[in-house]
């Protein structure tokens, strides 16, 4: 665990004590296999943490103490790592769905274990510095129903949108379109009044997205939209977790789990790294890592007990646990999983990911998922 430190200027809401959090993290995370084969995705480690524990740390920053988990896949590792939140200033309840009950079914599940009038939400692969006080007051100013964070995005076209009025009450929820009306985009965090919670079907799967906030609208509901255009990033696939890591270790997306920005590299103890190797980019290493002479690593995530051989090159990469990359080898915009081997000079390139324990003997060889 990484000391809970409040560098984060977040200012705690008045009231946040009458506030609860909830938190999604029973999806199983396919866009990152191989590394979500033995952990839910928010367990990954992320800049030295398991990433749930910096949105953790900055739910505490806001001021709120009682967080409940809505869990499904891997559920048993989010226990054995939070306990019951006291280590992090938290009390974490967690709820086991046996079949995934989609965004929409969890938040309904987790019901009975709510009691303040007002829940926050959040997807738990979300990076993000929106101002959590602020969209809390915003939500009561506006008396609303339902509050969304929406994020301002450069290209639109790729999410649906979420128009809004001056007032910030949603308009529509809008699907995927060339031309759409607006960059804002919903950012996976919301506030529910609890009453809200109440009208979602039960023991179904139910995705909010695509049913409970259009039927919202419908319903006439007071639906608001907390626009703000700080740091944002979903997590989910590995160009996004590795760019996400890097972004916390530079101190560039925002978190309370680090005692401070650990500049251009974070090293956990046991790393053992040669003096002539070089580490750029916000990479990350984990406890007991090597790397060896003349290796490069910029930009990666290197998971527990893996090992870079001299003269390597790893760069924008996930290095699983206890994965070896040969003498020489070139690995780039890949995923390594656990335990896996590969050989002196092979060059993974392009999106390619090894399976956990695959092992890639053959010096020399090329495996590139595109044409370069
Ligand atoms: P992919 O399989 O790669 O799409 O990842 P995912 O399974 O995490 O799905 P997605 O990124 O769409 O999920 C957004 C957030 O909601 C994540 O934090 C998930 O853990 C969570 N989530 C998705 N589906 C469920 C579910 O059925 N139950 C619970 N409790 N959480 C879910």
């Amino acid at each position: 665990m990484s000391d809970a430190v409040t560098s984060d200027p977040i200012r705690p809401a008045d009231g946040a004590d009458d506030v609860e959090a909830v938190i999604l993290v029973g999806g199983k995370g396919t866009r990152l296999r191989p590394l979500t084969l033995s952990a839910a995705k928010p367990m990954l480690p992320t800049a030295g943490a398991p990433f749930l524990e910096h949105l953790l740390s900055r739910v505490r920053a806001a001021g709120i103490r009682r967080v409940v988990l809505g869990t499904s896949y891997r559920a048993e590792t989010f226990s054995g790592y939070f306990g019951d939140g006291s280590r992090f200033g938290l009390e974490i309840d967690y709820v086991i769905e046996d079949s995934p009950l989609g965004t929409g079914g969890a938040i309904r599940n987790v019901l009975d274990r709510v009691s303040a009038p007002t829940v926050m939400i959040f997807n738990g692969d979300i990076l993000s510095g929106v101002d959590l006080t602020g969209m809390i007051d915003f939500h009561r100013r506006q008396q609303a129903d339902v509050t969304l964070h929406l994020t301002k995005v450069d290209d639109p076209s790729a999410f649906g949108s979420v128009p809004t009025d001056p007032d910030g009450r949603v308009q529509a929820f809008l699907e995927k379109t060339e031309n759409p009306p607006t960059d804002q985009i919903n950012a996976g965090c919301y506030l529910f009044q609890r009453t809200v919670i109440e009208s979602i079907p039960a023991g179904r799967v139910v995705s909010v997205e695509r049913e409970t906030f259009p039927g919202l609208l419908a319903g006439d509901a007071r639906v608001y939209g907390y626009v703000d255009s700080s740091y944002w990033l979903d997590l989910g696939t590995p160009a996004a977790f590795v760019q996400g890591s890097a972004d916390l270790v530079r101190g560039i997306a925002p978190t309370s789990a680090l005692p401070a920005p650990a500049g251009d590299v974070l090293t956990l103890p046991g790393a053992v790294v040669a003096p002539t190797a070089t580490l750029t980019g916000g990479t990350a290493l984990g406890r007991d890592v090597s790397v060896g002479d003349d290796a490069a690593v910029a930009g990666s995530v290197v998971f527990d007990g893996a090992v870079i051989e001299a003269g390597a090159t790893v760069t924008r990469s996930v290095i699983g646990a206890r994965a070896r990359i040969g003498a020489g080898a070139v690995v780039a915009d890949a995923v390594i999983g656990d335990d896996a081997v590969v050989g002196p000079r092979c060059e993974l390139l392009g999106g390619i990911r090894v399976w956990p324990g695959v092992e890639l003997p053959e010096a020399g060889v090329r495996f590139s998922s595109d044409a370069s």
